[in-house]
């Protein structure tokens, strides 16, 4: 039986990715996308979730709901953009055609609570962008949030480096209130941070041999453009790190990682190299929490993955052949 997921994305590379491998791969149904602001602006996000209908032509893609959640962080800031990294579109260098199909309309937000009633206690929430629109849900509907099966984010660098500052990762970084919020209210959450994602690469050879006997053709010039970024940045990178496939796996597949349960703070600075770091508290003494002088929920947290188990279901389900 697939599981249900309905997806909160911030439109990038890895999160069109992410959305093709979840549409191709049998054990998940995609029953909703939230699409906010992020990588891109949400009006270009939306665009591009709309074009993903003319590229994925199941049933399940076509019946997809598109809603828009956030358009801006809860830090009342104007967000910045990163078209270097993902393309004007998330698309790399690709722009979704001008066609007559109206975009989605953009105040239906109360969708979710369909979707979360008719999924009850079968649904999972997977949240590959910023965490704004499932923030404002934990604020709004607490009651309907506890019909949700599990939570699994992408998100947060714990010991490791970020990849906004030093210590932050972006999806934390965007809306460092947001990700508290959720952090603070939500229950059955998944973390699966840098630590694991940036080693979730997709080589260039993956990407060609995907190209060549696998379905869907933008995925080699998106994860190109994506990749060209990496390799500018450190020319010794081996490919490009799939942070949303990763996460979006986590849901079937989480066999494949090693966790620990932490308590996890967001650190609430509105700018500088500490803005939206995620502290998990591994001493065997004291607590976050003293120092906090709060409860803090622990989460699980991935900390390692197996990446020939990656490997083999992300080129699997993308190339449709036997790996
Ligand atoms: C996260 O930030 C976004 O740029 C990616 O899509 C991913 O969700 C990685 O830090
Ligand atoms: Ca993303």
């Amino acid at each position: 039986m697939a599981e249900k997921v309905l997806v909160f994305a911030d439109i990038g590379v890895d999160d069109i990715t992410a959305l093709l491998y979840g549409y191709i791969n049998d054990d998940i149904e995609i029953v909703g996308i939230v699409t906010d602001y992020g990588n891109i602006p949400r009006e270009n996000a939306l665009r591009t979730v709309q074009y993903l209908k003319s590229i994925v032509v199941t049933e399940e893609a076509q019946d997809t709901p598109i809603i828009a959640g956030a358009e801006n962080p809860m830090t009342a800031e104007l967000p910045d953009f990163v078209p270097e990294i993902h393309g004007e579109y998330g698309l790399g260098p690709i722009t979704p055609p001008t066609t007559e199909d109206p975009l989605p309309e953009l105040e239906n937000f109360y969708e979710i609570i369909g979707i979360i009633d008719q999924y009850e206690g079968e649904l999972n929430i997977v949240n590959i962008g910023r965490l704004t629109s499932l923030a404002t849900l934990y604020l709004l509907y607490p009651l309907t949030m506890e019909k949700v099966k599990a939570i699994y984010i992408m998100g947060g660098a714990f010991w490791v480096p970020g990849n906004v500052t030093a210590v932050s990762e972006a999806n934390f970084h965007g809306d460092p209130v947001a990700a508290q919020i959720v952090l603070t209210y939500a229950d059955n959450v998944t973390i699966i941070p840098l630590n694991v994602t940036e080693r979730a690469i997709a080589t260039q050879q993956m990407v060609d041999y995907i190209d060549q006997v696998g379905p869907i053709d933008i995925v080699k010039p998106m994860i190109d453009y994506y990749y060209e970024y990496y390799r500018e940045r450190n020319p010794n990178v081996q490919g490009a790190p799939l942070h949303d496939v990763l996460t979006l796996m986590a849901v079937n597949r989480g066999d494949m990682f090693t966790f620990q349960e932490l308590p996890v703070h967001i650190v609430q600075a509105t700018q500088g190299t500490e803005r939206g770091q995620s502290i998990a508290d591994i001493r065997p003494f004291g607590s976050l929490e003293e120092e906090a002088g709060k409860e803090i929920k622990r989460h699980r947290i991935a900390v390692d993955f197996d990446y020939k188990r990656f490997f083999i279901d992300f080129m699997t389900t993308m190339s449709g052949q036997q790996f």
